[in-house]
């Protein structure tokens, strides 16, 4: 079945006790046994439970996978999968991921003594550089947050394969709609279903695909263990976003491309972050291995914080908050928002400036949009 058919049926199907189309939600703790040591399948919802088991099935066919596992958070996905490692481990990961995961690597995970060395991933040579005896690891996130930085996956799975690491990529951005890494060799895909897979800002989750026996027992096991699960209606909200997943990343991308094709045009704007432009270094491979390009759109503001602060107190469609992948339009400011969590001189190197802005276009009116962003850049 094709993409937009598996978005809406893959993990459903009638209900087998009343026929009710829409998934029910299994709000319950515990489930009744049949007899001692018999189960109808399911015993307590922290190790398994039918209406998250419907998302973790959607979300393992959309993306390719052998299974698929829904969490609380991205960062309870993330953290989840940090313990198929041990301490001594090392990790390589892309230098501009997600602040929050950084955060987890850097200030929590390191003290469990894993070690990670942040580069940027669009070197081969460099990428083979840092790998030590004791390398496990090679966690990427393409198109990185904030920068829309585009990894090649092919590459990186090539590298990890031949030193025998685990693959890990986090899918947020792009979603199995445009990119599907597990077609290339990933061993792992993680989403905060936060985002573009639930897609109306209201849920908080995240979701774990993996691709062997092994890493689907571990990972189960994992889940139950810690407890990182998601909540039964979380995952009903879920399941109900991405049966339009199809329709609404189409729409995204369409208002994200005219707004990034607006904006290069603006002299108050030094530089357009968007895979989907002709300059953007990353666009060759973005056009090999995606579908599109996505919904999210960085700019550099001529004028650094003071522009910046100036342009986002002034926008009246987009919202100044942070997330993204929502039918709303978003605005941050990645420096004091997502990634204040970076220290200042590692976001400097990366590239997130003071002046550094992120949008996510949402699917209200293009023009009401760029109308949006033309008064608030009088601002700036
Ligand atoms: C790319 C990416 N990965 C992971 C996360 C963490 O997800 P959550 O906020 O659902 O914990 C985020 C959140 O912004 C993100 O943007």
């Amino acid at each position: 079945m094709r993409f937009e058919t598996l978005a809406i049926h893959s993990g459903r199907g009638p209900d087998p006790t009343t026929g009710a189309l829409a998934t029910p939600i299994h709000q319950t703790s515990t489930f009744v046994f049949e007899d001692v040591g018999v189960t109808r399948g399911y015993d307590y919802s922290r190790t398994a439970n039918p209406t998250r088991k419907a998302l973790e099935d959607c979300i393992a066919a959309l993306e390719g996978g052998n299974a698929g596992f829904a969490f609380s958070s991205g960062m309870a996905a993330e953290t989840t999968i940090m313990h198929l490692l041990k301490a001594g481990d090392h990790v390589i990961s892309g230098d501009d991921v997600y602040g929050g995961t950084y955060r987890l690597f850097e200030m929590v995970m390191k003290d469990f003594r894993l070690e990670f060395t942040f580069l940027r991933m669009d070197d081969r040579s460099r990428i083979e550089g840092a790998i030590r005896p004791n390398t496990r690891m090679i966690w990427i996130e393409t198109p990185s947050n904030p920068l829309l930085n585009i990894v090649n996956v092919e590459m990186v799975v090539d590298i990890a394969k031949r030193y025998n690491l685990i693959t890990v990529a986090d899918n947020t951005f792009a979603t199995p709609y445009f990119l599907r890494p597990i077609d290339y060799g990933v061993d792992l895909v993680v989403h905060s279903t936060t985002k573009y897979l639930n897609g109306h800002c209201d849920v908080i989750g995240g979701a774990v695909v993996t691709t062997t026996d092994e890493l689907t027992e571990r990972v189960q096991f994992l889940l139950n263990a810690m407890g990182t699960c998601a909540s039964p209606f979380d995952c009903w909200l879920v399941l109900r976003g991405i049966k339009t997943l199809a329709v609404r990343m189409m729409q995204h991308e369409e208002n994200a491309a005219k707004i990034a094709t607006y904006l290069e045009k603006q002299p108050k704007v030094k530089m357009v972050f968007y895979p989907g432009l002709k300059s953007h270094p990353g666009h060759e491979t973005a056009m090999r291995q995606m579908e599109g390009f996505g919904g999210v759109v960085s700019f550099e503001i001529e004028g650094g914080v003071e522009a910046a602060s100036s342009f986002l107190r002034n926008v009246r469609v987009f919202s100044l908050a942070e997330s993204l992948g929502g039918v709303d339009s978003l605005v941050e400011h990645p420096a004091t928002m997502s990634h204040a969590s970076m220290p200042e001189d590692v976001r400097r190197d990366v590239g997130i400036t003071d002046g550094l802005v992120r949008l996510s276009v949402g699917l209200e009116s293009v023009d009401d949009l760029i109308e949006d962003l033309e008064q608030a850049l009088d601002h700036a």
